[in-house]
Order: structure tokens, then sequence, then C-alpha cells
């Protein structure tokens, strides 16, 4: 989801490090992410970015991945900007709620289990979040363990088990793609949504979102991650490329392979930064029907830059390397570093694996659609929120290149789902955005489900 996020961070890190570079402008050093007084919204914390985040697990709430006051309790506990308080509040939430599932006899109670091991795997990802400064800390693995094996306690509890697959990339390319196929246990073919998560967003977290949507409406769901995402990242120490086609493709291949998928009916969705990758997928793969891009992207690296602020972007550009990375890691030192720019960078080295602020950056520019936009041919939904805190203006651009093609959506701060990629508002954007892929699909002469049934 945040999938998974981009950056406002950077948005706020960037104005910062902006104005701590000109000099008399830097004692008002602390830019919130987002215009607080235009976001009707309850905060969870005081710090912009930690009210993001704790929003984001409690938002898996409505599709059981999490309840609404275990994350309330485990919110009170966390000081703003401390990312050891955070990552202890949720370990410790995630434990208890570990060892309850444990003691549920499973085969006599099999909802309540699922309903606990899904959440005790949601906490151990919020365990995680803000960990990922110092690749040598065992709790990156440790958590990670701990989550796969609860989610994987649920999925086997479900109706219809999901289904994990590990594929082979193209001929050339050295890694795996784990994958997870949720069938929509439906007599007949199905369409089938294909998911990517965000910047920082694993498949397990999106199952919580768009996935659960999905199979109540009797879709097939796929869930996969790629180079740069969690398991990717972890287990193979591989960063993100922008050549998304060569992890999306060997996906569809599959989806192809099996019977439960009606082949006229394979859509990529993506959230946050997959709001680029998806639809740079659909550039290369005439066998995807539609696309939906929550939000869309249209140019990181741009975008990037335009968070930093013109000092930053300019000593980027002017390509000293060291005086750059020096400049990001004295802004990094201040104990007045907002949140969102201490974890975006950390996020971004970590997720790129690249060594140093300066190499992300230059990383960063090659993600952008540029002339692929012209090669996308399908409807693609388009979302875009009023208080998007990382890619500002980049889904209108997305969808004004695309023209006719895209079908702009700019979900409202007033009701609740103004925050990036609609944070808080899962049930809101899953409605728009699944009934807006139905009509696209009838259009085309697929066949309706066979009515809902609810999973
Ligand atoms: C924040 O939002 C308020 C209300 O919409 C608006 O009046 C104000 O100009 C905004 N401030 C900034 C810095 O965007
Ligand atoms: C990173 O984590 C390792 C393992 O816990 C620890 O030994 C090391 O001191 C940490 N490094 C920093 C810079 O905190
Ligand atoms: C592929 O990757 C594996 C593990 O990362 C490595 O051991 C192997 O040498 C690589 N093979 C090639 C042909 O690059
Ligand atoms: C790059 O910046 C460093 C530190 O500010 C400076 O010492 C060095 O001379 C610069 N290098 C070039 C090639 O400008």
């Amino acid at each position: 989801m945040k999938p998974s996020k981009l950056l406002t961070l950077l948005g706020c890190a960037g104005l910062c490090l902006g104005r701590s570079l000109d000099g008399p402008e830097a004692k008002t050093s602390v830019v919130k992410r987002s215009n607080s007084s235009a976001d009707p919204m309850l905060q969870l914390s005081s710090d912009p970015d930690f009210h993001f985040e704790l929003l984001r697990t409690l938002s898996l709430a409505p599709y059981e991945g999490a309840d609404a006051g275990e994350v309330l309790v485990a919110a009170s506990k966390i000081a703003p900007g401390d990312f050891e308080g955070y990552s202890a509040a949720f370990h410790g939430l995630a434990s208890r709620v570990d060892a309850a599932a444990r003691a549920i006899d499973g085969r006599r109670h099999s909802i309540s289990a699922r309903n606990a091991f899904s959440k005790a795997a949601s906490y151990y990802r919020a365990a995680d979040f803000f960990l990922h400064g110092n690749w040598s800390d065992p709790r990156i693995e440790y958590l990670w363990t701990a989550q796969l094996a609860a989610f994987d306690a649920a999925m086997a509890l479900m109706a219809v088990p999901g289904e994990r697959v590990t594929l082979g990339a193209g001929p050339g390319d050295n890694f795996t793609i784990p994958a997870i196929f949720f069938a929509s246990g439906r007599p007949r073919p199905q369409p089938t949504l294909v998911v990517c998560n965000g910047f920082d967003g694993s498949q397990e977290e999106i199952l919580h979102g768009v996935g659960q949507a999905a199979l109540q409406r009797g879709f097939n769901v796929i869930t996969y991650e790629g180079l740069g995402q969690p398991a990717v990242r972890r287990r193979q120490g591989l960063g993100f490329i922008p050549q998304w086609e060569k992890v999306a493709r060997p996906v569809v291949d599959y989806a192809l392979s099996r019977p439960e998928v009606d082949s006229r009916a394979i859509v990529l969705v993506g959230y946050s930064f997959v709001g680029f990758l998806a639809p740079r997928a659909a550039a290369f793969d005439d066998r995807v029907a539609a696309v939906i891009a929550i939000d869309g992207l249209y140019d990181f690296g741009q975008s990037l830059l335009s968070d930093l602020g013109p000092s930053l972007a300019h000593l980027s550009k002017a390509g000293n390397a060291t005086r750059f990375n020096a400049v990001v890691d004295k802004a990094l030192a201040s104990p007045s570093a907002p949140t969102a720019l201490r974890w975006v960078v950390q996020q971004g080295m970590w997720s790129f694996h690249v060594a140093s602020p300066f190499e992300w950056l230059s990383r960063a520019a090659a993600f952008g659609l540029a002339d692929l936009a012209r090669h996308i041919t399908v409807p693609v939904f388009v979302a875009d929120a009023e208080n998007e805190q990382f890619f500002a203006g980049q889904a209108k651009v997305l969808a004004d290149k695309l023209g006719p093609l895209a079908t702009y959506h700019r979900f409202k701060s007033v009701d609740g789902a103004g925050e990036h990629c609609s944070i808080g508002a899962s049930v809101l954007s899953n409605q728009v955005s699944l009934d807006w892929l139905e009509d696209v699909l009838s259009r085309e002469g697929v066949p309706p489900r066979d009515g809902e049934t609810g999973v």
C-alpha cells in the first residue's frame, strides 16, 4: 500500500533540508508533511509520519488485518520520532496476539484463529517498519520470519487457502518472484487482480486491503513482490529496478497457466510507488486488460527532486556525491530531523540496495514513464489524494498523459480519504476502484461474477 509510500516524506523531508541549507530559515526547519489545517482527520500522533503509519495499520481492520483498539493502545505508548519505541510497542503487541492465536484450537475455531494470526502478522510488520537504517539489525530478519509464519498460519485457515508459489524470472534475469494465488472459489474462470504493494509494503499487507475486497466480489487475486520489496530485498539482496515488466510478466504468465483465471480479464493493480511500476509493466504486456494505480505516479525521480527542494536538487544535479551526502547526513543527524526524512532516506537506500543518499537519488532518475506512456493501450484507473503527501501532482500528470484511457479520481480529505493511497479509507477506495473495474470489464464483454458470497 504503502505501499509503499514514498514520498512525502520526501516532501517534508525535502522542504526541511532545503530550508536548513538556506541559512536564515534554518530555525523553521520542522515542516509538517501535510497541511493539517486542511486535514479534518483526528491525528494519532503529533508526528505526522507516525500518524500516517499508525493509520495504515489501523486501516487493515475492515479486512481482518487489525483491531482498532489494539492499534490505538500501541499508539498511545509511542513518543513522536522514537523509532525504537514504535518497534517495541508493536513487537509487544504482535507477540501477545501471536501467543493468543496459538492458544486457539484452530480445528474448532478456525475463523478466530485466522483472525488472530492475521493481526499478529500485521503487528510484526509494523514493528519492523522503522528499523531499516541499520542493515545488520537482526530484527529485520526475525520480525519478517515471524510475520510470514503468522500470515501463513492464517492463510491456511481461509475458506480457500492461499497458495504460495515462487516464479522464475525471464531469460538472463537472475531473481525469483514470490507470489500468492488466492482463488475466488467460483466454478468458472474469473477475472483476476494481479496486485503489487508499494515502496515499503508487502504482499501480505495488501491482502487486507484490496485483496479481501476483491475476493469478496468474486475475483481471483494474485499478490507478488519484486526487487526492492520486503521478501526479495531480504532473501535475495536485490533492490528496485525500473524495468518492472521483468517482474510483472512472469506473474501474468503464471496467471495464464491457472485454469481459474479468465485470460480476458487480467488486471494489474499497483499501490504508491507501484502506481508507476504497474502502468510501466502494462506498456510492455498486451495481455493485461486494465490497470488500477493507487495513487498514479508518472515520474518518481522528478517527484523526489521537487520534494527535496531547490537547494538539494541543485546539489544533486551538480553531481558532487561527497558534498551531497555530507549535507544529507548532517540533516539526518540533527535531533530535529523529521521522522519522514529519516525514514525515507533509510528506506530508500535499503530498498534500492545502495550505499549513499546520492546514489539513491541518481538511481531514482530512471523511474519515470516518459515516452512509455503512449504504449499503454488499456483503461487505467488513476487515483489521486487531496492531501497527497508524497507525489503531489503526479497522478494528474499520469492521467493527462493517458488521455481518454484514464479515469482520474481524486479522493477527498472530508471523506477521510485524502491521505496518500487513501490510507484510512480502504473500503471507500475499493468501492470506487472495483466498481470502475467491474464496469470496464462488463463493457469489454467479460461476464459478471456469479453474485457476491463474501469470504
Ligand atoms: C492549508 O490549508 C488551509 C485551509 O485549506 C489554507 O487556507 C492554507 O493556505 C493552507 N496552507 C498551506 C501552507 O498550504
Ligand atoms: C547495527 O546493528 C548491529 C546488530 O545489532 C549492531 O551490532 C551495530 O552496533 C548497529 N550499528 C549501529 C550503527 O547502530
Ligand atoms: C544468481 O544469483 C545467485 C544468488 O544470488 C548467485 O549465487 C548466482 O551466482 C547468480 N547466477 C548468475 C548466473 O549470475
Ligand atoms: C565536492 O565537495 C567536497 C566537499 O564539499 C569538496 O571538498 C570537493 O572539492 C568537491 N569536489 C569537486 C570535484 O567539486
